[in-house]
């Protein structure tokens, strides 16, 4: 008897070795597509996604109706030592042929090594009777306590299954490779509760970038040809665009050629009569308000972090890779992160602010130009960057509080933006953006 036990125990502990954890999901090229990735210690043959339709995302399930093939990718773990080295395992597979605006529940694993939880989720919906889109935006999200606030606020966001996807824009876990790439599986981790259920779609950040980089292209898996970096996709009545800030700034210039040659091959032949906006989102900002009053490159003291680096030689740099493409293909709304701060800039093009048709302070009818936002505020152990005394001309709101943005699309002429404070939920900062007969004929 004593035997058979010490036999249990050490099949259950080699068991747990496979056991999947980590899971999220992403959109895949097809609306009728969901991708799934996850993690464990060591890859299992035969793991699977096993998924079946049902009413509620509250039912049970004990059988599933589907169940389609996994794939295992392993990569190499750096610890920013260089001396730390572990294989890390991630397996990937498509949860296919899903009815639109259908509910599922799912399970990842296998038979013989066990399974995941079961998770719910809502296929991408076809939009025609209800073009309204939601979804939740960030970037610069860490682990631990100043991650606290924001984590509960989006587990209670998600609760009802109603936001069409996350975006997360770059910067995660502080970084992914740390501890011998314990940081990146408790980052994976911590957004399991609603990446499980709503699709999370990332843009790489300069922590994903350097030893973090092959965490970014294994660990997600976006509906791209170049491993994360840049891709497209289509909710309600808008087109988003995702890509990589970080090409000029590891003088990466083959890797931006391709990526403007996907730019501009992606932005000439989308249908913008069926999706009028067009959402970009990538991490570093063009435009933030630096603090005139600290010395710049000796602000990385704490508490006082507002890097202004950031806001004017790099900014510039980005400006200089991205700004002509944006007013070229007639970008609508620039979402980005890097600052970890809130703040949102008018209409704007070369530094200029470019008067709407109408404006107000939380209004823009008829842009004709780019409107920016910067959205790093959900917490990181990494800094914090207090609101900028001396905005530029064209800064319209900041907030400082941990936080993170809302984006509705309500139909092809009226997008709400809104930035909700983790702590209490209350609402910093709100914007219309409208568009008019006029901007509508830009397009
Ligand atoms: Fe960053």
């Amino acid at each position: 008897m004593r035997n058979f036990l010490i036999l249990l125990a050490l099949f259950s502990a080699c068991n747990s070795l496979y056991l999947p954890e980590q899971v999220h999901i992403a959109l895949d090229w097809e609306d009728t597509g969901m991708r799934v990735s996850w993690s464990a210690d060591q890859p299992s043959y035969g793991s699977v996604v096993q998924y079946t339709p049902v009413n509620s995302p509250n039912d049970t399930v004990t059988k599933f109706a589907y169940s389609n093939m996994g794939s295992w990718k392993t990569f190499l773990n750096m610890d920013v030592s260089k001396i730390l080295q572990r294989h890390i395992h991630v397996c990937t597979a498509l949860m296919s042929g899903l009815i639109p605006g259908g509910y599922y529940k799912y399970r990842v694993g296998s038979e013989m090594y066990g399974w995941s939880s079961h998770f719910a989720f809502r296929a991408k919906r076809n939009f025609t009777d209800d073009p309204l889109i939601r979804l939740l935006v960030y970037g610069d999200f860490g682990i631990g306590q100043q991650a606290e606030a924001t984590t509960e606020r989006l587990i209670q966001e998600t609760e009802t299954y109603h936001y069409d996807a996350i975006l997360h824009d770059g910067d995660m876990a502080y970084d992914f490779p740390s501890y011998d790439g314990s940081y990146g599986d408790r980052f994976m981790r911590q957004i399991e509760p609603y990446a499980s259920k709503i699709p999370y779609m990332t843009s790489q950040g300069n922590h994903e970038a350097d030893t973090a980089t092959l965490h970014y292209l294994y660990r997600f898996n976006m509906p791209s040809k170049s491993k994360n970096l840049w891709y497209s996709f289509n909710l309600g009545k808008v087109h988003f665009l995702a890509y990589t800030s970080e090409p000029p700034f590891w003088n990466q210039t083959g890797l931006q050629k391709q990526q403007q040659e996907f730019i501009d091959n992606d932005l000439s032949t989308y249908n913008r009569t069926e999706y009028p906006w067009l959402v970009v989102f990538g991490h570093r900002p063009l435009y933030c308000s630096a603090n005139w009053s600290t010395s710049g490159l000796e602000d990385w003291v704490p508490p006082v972090i507002r890097n202004n680096n950031d806001c004017l030689q790099d900014a510039q740099v980005v400006r200089n890779t991205f700004e002509e493409l944006w007013h070229k293909y007639k970008v609508d709304f620039v979402i980005n992160a890097h600052v970890h701060a809130y703040e949102r800039l008018a209409s704007v093009y070369h530094n200029v602010s470019v008067p709407c048709e109408y404006e107000d302070q939380n209004t823009c009818i008829g842009a004709s130009e780019p409107v920016f936002v910067v959205t790093g505020t959900p917490g990181n152990q990494e800094s914090y960057a207090p609101i900028s005394p001396t905005p530029l001309p064209f800064s319209m709101a900041q907030d400082a509080g941990w936080g993170y943005s809302r984006l509705t699309v309500f139909n092809s002429t009226h997008l709400y933006w809104e930035q909700i404070r983790s702590v209490d939920q209350t609402i910093s900062d709100w914007f219309w953006l409208i568009k008019s007969s006029k901007s509508t004929a830009y397009n």
